[in-house]
């Protein structure tokens, strides 16, 4: 069968600073001056071994040294793009931490502008339609995570939500309540990373206390069956992202991963990418990927794959999402 990765499909758990590939971070440290403690591009690849979430997070921040410029976002931005293109990524609603560069000196407007630039032809370059969500660092404060949406401000005709990550033990939701209040007034949807590593109270704590949408990853949420069928019967999607954790250590291997166990649960999963320079490959790797350690049938592809559509916040422009679910049916897996 030809590999489903041409299937097309919304990207919706993507940060933009896990598609930094080693030949890119090479090439923006050159450019800008910056020493990496690496020989090359393959004693950084070799560094790819993770044991935990905090394993991964110590080298996602180191790395992110390079980016300093208006155009270094921008040049990450059309290198993801062009791949997800590739991979039959129709639409990608695109996370960024803007505390990991504020806090080395790089401006929020930087950012977000340098981002902005590659968003904004992201349709007529790569045929992706694009939205972006800030995200907010659990591991910092609740105070820091105010003043960035604070500093947010100017720019949020370019920002449609807010979201939650990094290390999420003994980070709880209720840390941040105050500022999806806030992101609530500003009109702003809100998603949050819950139940990676953290406990499927946090994935309660995230929809009770936070009010978000969306719940990325959500895993431990199987160890809670009432709190399984709450998910499934509102309807709450669970951006799933099985490479990642596989590397990340949150399940054994591909053919541990619950995802079967959770579509068979009636819960809107989807299936994305989260870091992909990390953890071996783009959305449609990771259709490949559990189709063949999971046994996924095409129908249950591409359901994912309309699970994408269904999940994505294209409230504001209904007829795209028509096109797109209407592509999800037209498409023809092949013998
Ligand atoms: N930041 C980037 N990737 C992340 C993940 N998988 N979990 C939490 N924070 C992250
Ligand atoms: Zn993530």
């Amino acid at each position: 069968m030809p590999l489903p990765s041409g299937l097309p499909k919304a990207e919706l758990h993507l940060h933009i600073e896990g598609t930094l590939e080693p030949e890119l971070a090479f090439a923006l440290a050159a450019r800008n001056g910056v020493a990496l403690p690496y020989a090359d591009t393959e004693a950084l690849r070799e560094a790819y071994s993770f044991s935990d979430l905090q394993s991964f997070l110590d080298l996602y921040y180191g790395l992110m040294a390079v980016l300093r410029t208006a155009e270094d976002f921008t040049d990450l931005a059309d290198a993801y793009l062009e791949r997800a293109a590739a991979q039959g990524v129709r639409h990608a609603e695109i996370f960024f931490d803007p505390q990991a560069h504020t806090a080395r000196g790089v401006p929020i407007g930087t950012v977000i502008e340098g981002l902005g630039a590659s968003l904004d032809r992201a349709e007529e370059r790569y045929g992706i339609s694009t939205r972006l969500i800030l995200c907010f660092l659990r591991d910092e404060s609740a105070e820091s995570a105010l003043a960035t949406l604070d500093a947010a401000k100017p720019y949020l005709h370019r920002i449609t939500g807010v979201g939650l990550d990094s290390a999420e033990v003994g980070h709880p939701p209720a840390k941040f309540r105050e500022v999806y209040e806030e992101a609530a007034r500003l009109g702003l949807r809100r998603v949050a990373h819950a139940g990676e590593e953290g406990p499927a109270a946090y994935v309660r704590e995230a929809l009770d206390v936070l009010g978000v949408e969306r719940i990325d990853h959500g895993l431990r949420c199987m160890e809670d069956p009432e709190l399984v069928d709450r998910l499934a019967r509102e309807r709450i999607p669970l951006t799933v992202c099985p490479f990642s954790n596989v590397r990340l250590r949150v399940v054994d291997t591909l053919a541990d991963h619950p995802l079967p166990a959770m579509m068979a649960a009636g819960l809107l999963v989807t299936v994305n990418s989260d870091d992909p320079a990390y953890f071996g490959g783009y959305a449609g790797d990771n259709f490949d990927g559990v189709r063949d350690a999971l046994g996924l049938a095409p129908e249950q592809l591409r359901e994912l794959a309309r699970n994408s559509f269904r999940a994505s916040f294209l409230e504001d422009d209904e007829a795209r999402r028509a096109r797109y679910l209407a592509e999800v049916e037209a498409y023809e897996f092949g013998a």
